[in-house]
């Protein structure tokens, strides 16, 4: 199976997941899209979806699903969303596609986070993946120099603007055997929007596409 195939597979899986009737968390993604191109098949049967980004915002109405605005929601059951590594507890790091912060802000409504992802996203220890960081940018420089600090290797990703207007920075070399810890104290930082780790919003289940189906792990 290729990697597109097992996207496929979990997008469809997490259909399972979204609650007859009520509104829906859509996350941000290639493997999201193949969720929004599943969820327009029952979009009949949910109240709506609060989006994590422009992009999942247009695929969404492209289908005639209703997006609906954050604020107006007091809660939602379930978000869905795609990762760039997850651990064998449900912590992760997210942000390849910039779209962390307003992930972070929709995980935060939800009662439960699903991911969905390719087993290839699996691993022990987070920090292969850079660690994105969002930030106000005049703030990219010290925050740079704090992430050193840390023993990354900070990088400017280029000509990315977010949907929020940060700057990303994407941070090489780091392990990080606890990511709740590492969390709070990049978060703390002036000028830090948003850190890609996502211990405190980690998965209740993660739904991991293999050759032999879809695994499902639950935290
Ligand atoms: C976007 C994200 C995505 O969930 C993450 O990058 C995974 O994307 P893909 O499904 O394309 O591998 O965090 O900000």
């Amino acid at each position: 199976m290729t990697q597109d195939e097992l996207k496929a597979l979990v997008g469809q899986a997490a259909l399972a997941y979204v609650v007859p009737g009520q509104v829906v968390g859509v996350g941000t993604g290639s493997t999201v899209n193949c969720f929004i191109d599943a969820l327009a098949t029952i979009k009949g049967r949910i109240a709506g979806a609060v989006s994590s980004s422009e992009k999942s915002t247009e695929r969404l109405r492209a289908h005639g699903i209703q997006v609906l605005d954050s604020n107006g929601v007091e809660q939602i059951p379930v978000y869905i969303d795609g990762a760039d590594e997850i651990d064998q507890a449900g912590h992760m790091i997210k942000g390849g596609g910039a779209a962390l912060t307003r992930e972070k802000i929709v995980a935060d409504i939800a009662e439960r986070f699903i991911c969905i992802a390719d087993e290839s996203k699996l691993v022990q220890t987070l920090g292969r993946f850079p660690l994105p960081v969002e930030v106000i940018p005049m703030a990219a420089a010290q925050v740079s120099r704090r992430l050193r600090a840390l023993g990354g290797e900070p990088a400017l990703r280029a000509g990315v603007v977010t949907d929020n207007g940060g700057h990303i920075i994407d941070v090489r070399g780091l392990r990080i055997t606890d990511p709740a810890a590492m969390e709070f104290e990049i978060n703390q930082w002036p000028g830090v929007i948003t850190v890609g780790i996502f211990a405190r919003h980690r998965a209740s289940v993660c739904l991991l596409g293999t050759p032999q189906g879809v695994r499902t792990l639950s935290f």
